[in-house]
């Protein structure tokens, strides 16, 4: 359904992503593991039409879309979950919410989406008016999620959702992750650095290490890899 074929990128004569080729079907969860600088969120804005390739494309439900800017690649039903929320503070959850569904016209849609989040987050309709910049960093992290969600997206990019949060807090966000895959059939391509988390939920998964993929396959069989156990999972 989502495809990139061959795609390399630069920031001027810098080259960040190398040959890169992924694939994510329909529904499917995969993850991205990669270190700091790796390339991830290079490949999520090259995704989104943010960064343009030098060379290879990106192919959505059959059509190049790496040539579209960015708000027709978001129209045409792919969302994001940014590193920083990117939620704005002074505003209302409901402002930051409604947000999502900026390309929406039908209200009553709307209103079918919200209810749905509301049923995923009851904290979020609880404190509906309360201003975002009062959460914590896990409710960011979710109202963040929430927002993506309004959009219907078929697929949802998210960029290290378990960062800078504590780990009682990176559960929450991972189960929030699994249910949002039980009940909606919505494609997930979860960029993470915690591979023990981002394997629990995907199917599948790719090393990202400088800007090429040097590693790919199952859960499973990332699991039992060497260079992910060595890097990603702290086994000797
Ligand atoms: N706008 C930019 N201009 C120049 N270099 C950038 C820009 N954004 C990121 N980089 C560089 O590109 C590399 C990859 O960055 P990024 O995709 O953010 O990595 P990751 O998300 O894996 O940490 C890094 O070396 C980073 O410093
Ligand atoms: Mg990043």
């Amino acid at each position: 359904m989502l495809e990139l074929k061959n795609v390399s990128t630069q920031y001027g004569q810098i080259p960040i992503l190398m040959n890169v080729s992924i694939n994510l079907e329909a529904g499917e969860a995969v993850c991205l593991l990669g270190a700091n600088g790796a390339g991830k969120t290079t490949l999520l804005k090259t995704i989104l039409g943010m960064v343009k390739p030098v060379s290879g494309e990106v192919v959505f439900n059959g059509q190049v879309i790496s040539k579209l800017p960015p708000h027709q690649i978001i129209k045409s039903g792919i969302a994001i979950v940014p590193e920083r929320e990117g939620l704005f503070p002074k505003l209302s959850l409901e402002n930051n919410l409604l947000m999502g569904a900026y390309y929406e016209e039908d209200k009553a849609k709307i209103q079918e989406r919200v209810k749905e989040v509301f049923k995923i987050f009851p904290w979020i309709e609880k404190r509906i008016h309360q201003k975002a910049g009062t959460l914590s960093g896990g409710e960011r992290k979710m109202l963040g999620v929430a927002r993506a969600l309004l959009a219907n997206p078929q697929v949802m990019l998210m960029d290290e959702p378990s960062l800078g949060l504590a780990p009682a807090t990176v559960n929450e966000v991972f189960t929030v992750i699994q249910n949002i895959k039980k009940e909606k059939n919505i494609a997930l391509l979860i960029i993470e650095q915690n591979a023990q988390k981002a394997l629990s939920v995907v199917e599948r998964g790719y090393v990202l290490q400088k800007g090429s993929i040097i590693v790919q396959g199952t859960s499973e069989e990332l699991y039992n890899d060497d260079f992910v156990q060595k890097s990603y999972l702290c086994v000797d």
